[in-house]
């Protein structure tokens, strides 16, 4: 090498070392959900538990691919299909099949041609389109109110739409249960037009959810208040095992004349993690309205990613719409919610055998895939350090991470930091 350009690689190296675009960026904290997968990866202790994201495991604690899934899969293959572009909203079969799975196939909404799917990027696909369509069009409001507390992700999908989040009361600590006085008591203060968040059912973090009378309640208020509603239904079939039970507060709210924003998710009633398959329903005034919302939700998608995958949904369709797959993933969707309700029973009865004397009453009367354990963050950090069972700090854990064969170890190890 001569000096010169010896003296040019150097001079080089001092100029990109000196001179960057991104020396401003920081380091930025794990997501807490996501993040606590990555901890349990590291972690080298057999005994490890990852109670953290909620995925589903069957009883021997592996990923769990639903049969009529695999069913669905070898009916596409076989018919040869091409990789074309799917429209800007998606899949048409799909969205026809997503509204009619959530409303039920006989709501006037969808004999009226009243309202609008569109496939989405999953659950949080379809809340980010949504909140981007509210922060573009709703103009009476800038605030979302969010269950206290809600989803981890809510909060910065709608604030990176450009919403103020707010919050309303919905857990009681002292209960573990639903704080329905202090959410009656909040909702009437929301100032009118705003948007509130429900989760249609398995509420995520806590497990809790409303009764059909205080839904209806809540419902009438919401009414009074003229809030515009947010439904986020991530959980259809996963909670109670019934497509139909789970989507009644979904029902009731349209039918006492609410018109709605549904996101929906197949990621866990159909196993659908990584296929990222979900929905997003506008209900409108009548079927002019519904056409220009349509319009300006294909406007919005086509510059963030232009037009959905296609293979998730093309599974998710054709379990929908061939009646002895659907009748197969009915089935299945019971007993994966059946699986998490003994996980439930069993931690609760080995909790009692390790000798706890708690209340641990809301781990069998909360639902869906998660518990509200009601752990401090110290005992949280005690649980991954000496026991290396991983969960978010706020003390959910994800049920379906529980098996007959762990759920010794998990309550022993809960007993040891809460005695
Ligand atoms: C969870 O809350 O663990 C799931 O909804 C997965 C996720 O994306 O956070």
């Amino acid at each position: 090498m001569s000096l010169a350009s010896y003296l040019h690689s150097i001079l080089n190296f001092f100029f990109i070392f000196l001179s960057s675009w991104w020396t401003e960026v920081q380091m930025g904290p794990p997501d807490p959900i996501l993040g606590v997968t990555e901890a349990f990866k590291r972690d080298t202790n057999p005994k490890k538990m990852n109670l953290g994201v909620g995925a589903y495991r069957d009883d021997q604690g592996k990923p769990f691919v639903l049969s009529c899934v695999r069913k669905a899969e070898a009916q596409i293959a076989a018919k040869k299909l091409d990789k074309e572009y799917l429209p800007i909203g998606g899949l048409a079969e799909f969205s026809k099949a997503c509204s009619q799975l959530a409303l039920g196939p006989d709501n006037e909404v969808l004999k009226s041609g009243r309202s609008i799917t569109i496939q989405t990027i999953s659950g949080t696909g379809s809340l980010r389109v949504g909140a981007n369509f509210v922060s573009r069009f709703h103009n009476a409001s800038r605030d979302v109110y969010l269950p206290k507390p809600s989803w981890g992700n809510h909060t910065p999908i709608f604030r990176d739409a450009g919403m103020q989040l707010k919050a309303y009361s919905y857990y009681d600590p002292k209960t573990c249960g639903f704080d329905f006085k202090g959410a009656l008591h909040d909702i009437s203060k929301i100032p009118e037009k705003s948007v509130i968040v429900l989760h249609a059912c398995a509420h995520n973090p806590t497990g809790v959810d409303p009764r059909p009378e205080q839904w209806k309640e809540m419902a009438a208020l919401i009414k009074k208040r003229n809030l515009l509603v947010f439904f986020d239904m991530a959980y259809q079939g996963f909670a109670s095992g019934d497509i139909d039970r789970d989507a009644w507060a979904v029902r009731d709210f349209i039918e006492q004349g609410h018109n709605i924003l549904l996101s929906q998710s197949f990621a866990k009633n159909m196993g659908l993690y990584g296929e990222r398959v979900g929905g997003f329903t506008v209900v409108c005034k009548d079927v002019e309205e519904a056409k220009r919302v349509e319009s300006q939700l294909k406007i919005l998608i086509r510059p963030i990613y232009s037009n959905p995958p296609m293979n998730g949904a093309r599974i998710a369709s054709t379990i929908l719409n061939t009646p002895e797959l659907y009748k197969e993933w009915l089935v299945e969707v019971k007993d994966m919610a059946d699986r998490i309700i003994t996980m439930r029973e069993m931690f609760v009865s080995n909790l009692k055998k390790e000798g706890s004397t708690h209340n641990w009453q809301h781990v069998t009367e909360q639902i869906g895939m998660f518990c509200f354990t009601g752990l401090k963050p110290e005992q949280v950090e005690r649980l991954i350090k000496e026991f290396s069972i991983y969960m978010t700090k706020d003390g959910r854990i994800s049920v379906a991470g529980v098996t007959s064969a762990n759920v010794g170890y998990l309550a022993h190890a809960i007993h040891a930091v809460t005695k």
